[in-house]
């Protein structure tokens, strides 16, 4: 066997049998495949697709590249949690220590940023101290301590994924269903958690740009799942306007800490009850989805919530006076407004040009060396159906130069469509697969 005739193979739209897909996996980890040959390949598959049976394979062997970790000494189910991408996307933030809060045990792992979507890791490394990059072993205690840990993904964890992921950025590749869901099942299962709730975030500002297309690659995660032994349920989510108000690193934490205080916007609060009460009930700790959703809010309410995630940084390394004090971050040198030109409602807010506008403020990596800048993003003070006057702010750009800021004030007001009928609040939950 070798790399030329399984390229050739893919190129002519035949199937890859299982032993084709553990030889290029396990070939291109040690570097006997060149980057040219799997981009190649990658490129085929992008075109050509891959069967439920090559997709699970290839899930399966970029699992097992790396180390394959055992939660069972946490003594308790583990579920973990994973969002396909998108923009002001802060949910793992909000909803992890509500759901550490009620005494189901937290491991989690997240990505950074990467292309117009944010990462959880880098959001949570702009808390001052905050250290992400932790042993296998400590993690494990730390849940064990606390009932909490939330780290970026080590580099032994599905390393295959990892190298696959960076050549698909850049031969523009990310979006494919079979690599896709092979690449987040890989890490799931890679992270040790018997059950999984997954967010797939569908519309302009997610990789999937429809609900066919989200519930397509929903089945695709639920059967390579079952076929892990993982139960695992999908979770269908609007990402046509961004999540929550704001958008850029410090100002998500920022946000995170006013929901846990009981302030949340309409859509995170909706996506948090939902995904959260999926997650206790694949736990076991609850079967009734509208019980669970109470005992979130209950969290919230008598503060038992935000205690947790003062828990959770100060366990973390992270100065927790930040947190109890958000006017200690430091902020962007300029904050701008952005004005509305005209009354209405607002019809769409383009998350998509959202996300690539605060990567361009430096809030974003263009290359996965680049380093960020934590206190830059937007603000969005309307969101859609919200109704807005002539000469009122639409948003804030939080910037550190004054060029850049004022092209990311054109690049908002041109992501706003405002209409002069009203406008019906979106639906934030778009289905359970
Ligand atoms: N998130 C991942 O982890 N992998 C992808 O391919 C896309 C989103």
């Amino acid at each position: 066997m070798n790399i030329q005739q399984i390229i050739a193979k893919k190129r002519d739209k035949e199937s890859l049998n299982k032993e084709e897909i553990k030889y290029f996996v396990e070939e291109y980890v040690k570097g006997n495949i060149t980057d040219y040959q799997a981009a190649a390949l990658v490129m085929a598959i992008y075109l050509n697709g891959m069967t439920d049976e090559e997709t699970t394979e290839l899930t399966l062997q970029m699992a097992h590249s790396g180390e394959i970790l055992d939660l069972s000494s946490i003594g308790k189910t583990v579920v973990d949690k994973h969002s396909t991408g998108g923009v002001g996307d802060k949910i793992t933030i909000v909803l992890m220590p509500i759901i550490a809060s009620l005494g189901i045990p937290v491991a989690k792992m997240s990505g950074r940023g990467l292309g117009f979507t944010g990462g959880t890791a880098d959001k949570l490394e702009s808390i001052p101290g905050y250290n992400t990059v932790i042993e296998m072993d400590k993690f494990i205690q730390n849940v064990k301590k606390i009932g909490i840990s939330l780290i970026t993904q080590t580099a032994n964890l599905a390393p295959a994924d990892k190298k696959l992921y960076a050549l698909r950025d850049s031969i523009a590749c990310v979006e494919s269903k079979p690599l896709i869901a092979s690449s987040i099942m890989s890490k799931k299962i890679a992270a040790g958690a018997e059950k999984i709730v997954l967010d797939v975030t569908v519309g302009n500002g997610a990789f999937m740009k429809t609900k066919e297309d989200a519930m397509e690659i929903s089945e695709m995660m639920k059967n390579i799942g079952n076929l892990a032994n993982r139960e695992t349920i999908c979770v269908l989510t609007n990402m046509d306007e961004p999540v929550g108000k704001a958008v850029g690193n410090t100002l998500e934490i920022i946000e995170t800490i006013e929901c846990l205080k009981g302030n949340m916007p309409q859509d995170i609060k909706t996506i948090v009850l939902e995904i959260g009460s999926y997650i206790i009930k694949l736990s076991g700790n609850g079967e009734n989805i509208e019980e669970n959703k109470r005992k979130i809010l209950e969290n919230i309410e008598n503060g038992k919530a935000y205690e947790k995630f003062i828990e959770l940084v100060g366990n973390q390394n992270g100065d927790i006076e930040y947190i109890k004090n958000p006017d200690k971050f430091p902020k962007a040198k300029y904050i701008l407004p952005v004005i509305s030109e005209k009354a209405g409602y607002v019809e769409k807010l383009d998350a998509e040009k959202v996300g690539v506008t605060s990567v361009d403020l430096g809030a974003g990596r263009i290359k996965k060396e680049d380093s960020i800048d934590y206190t830059v993003g937007i603000w969005l003070e309307k969101k859609i159906s919200d109704k807005v006057e002539k000469g009122e702010i639409l948003a804030y750009i939080h910037a550190n130069g004054e060029e850049k800021g004022k092209q990311a004030v054109e690049d908002i007001k041109q992501a706003y469509q405002i209409t002069a009928n009203a406008i019906k609040e979106p639906e934030y939950i778009l289905g359970i697969v």
